[in-house]
């Protein structure tokens, strides 16, 4: 699909995804369980409407990325509400640069899914983040039933066409293979859900 396509799909559900801000859902719990000790200097990638914003009281500064208008607009409303320091970024992840070394935590929600290229912006989140920094990814993908994974790999071209986004990607076989170690690990609904906290690894 071409990029552009990628952002209307996006554009299209911003406002689905902004309700979903204020409802009390399954993700909430994990989203609280990740971000417990999140502080200092943080960089969240395709941060859609900001429904992590309320978990950043901690931070010195936000900086976040999305290459949905829509969704940027949400997340400027959630910024607001939660009075944080949110510096908001247009742009496309998989293009986009920051310096070496940058942030004391790096934050990826649900987004590995959309990239066409998730490794090389696990590489970039590897990069972007301190050496002694935090990787916090809350990701979905390939199930660890086997039924159930065969439902996935019958649905993900409908749900890619949809919603933009791949169903049964190998989340935990990804992010083994980028530079950055698993120092812990949760996962949720039946293997699909994958809470993992990580350290860069710069070598
Ligand atoms: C499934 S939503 C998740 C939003 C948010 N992270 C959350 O946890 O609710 C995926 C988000 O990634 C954004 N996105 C997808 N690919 C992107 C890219 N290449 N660059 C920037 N944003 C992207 C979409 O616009 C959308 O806001």
């Amino acid at each position: 699909m071409k990029k552009e396509d990628q952002v209307k799909l996006f554009d299209k559900q911003a406002k689905r995804y902004a309700k979903r801000n204020s409802q009390h859902s399954f993700d909430k719990t994990l989203r609280e369980q990740l971000f417990q000790h999140i502080s200092g200097d943080i960089l969240e990638v395709s941060v859609g409407t900001g429904t992590n914003f309320p978990y950043y009281h901690q931070a010195d500064s936000i900086t976040a990325v999305d290459f949905s208008e829509r969704m940027l607009e949400y997340a400027k409303l959630a910024a607001e509400e939660n009075d944080l320091p949110v510096e908001l970024h247009l742009g496309d992840v998989e293009q986009m640069d920051f310096p070496r070394n940058q942030f004391d935590c790096v934050v990826s929600t649900l987004s590995l899914c959309s990239y066409p290229n998730p490794e090389h912006v696990l590489s970039q989140l590897s990069k972007w983040c301190k050496e002694e920094g935090s990787i916090l990814l809350l990701e979905h993908g390939m199930s660890s039933n086997a039924l159930y994974r065969w439902l996935q790999n019958r649905v993900n071209t409908f749900v890619k066409k949809r919603g933009g986004c791949h169903m049964n990607r190998d989340i935990i076989g990804l992010v083994e293979a980028a530079p950055m170690t698993i120092d812990d690990a949760e996962h949720r609904k039946l293997g699909t859900v994958h809470l993992l906290w990580c350290t860069p690894n710069h070598k």
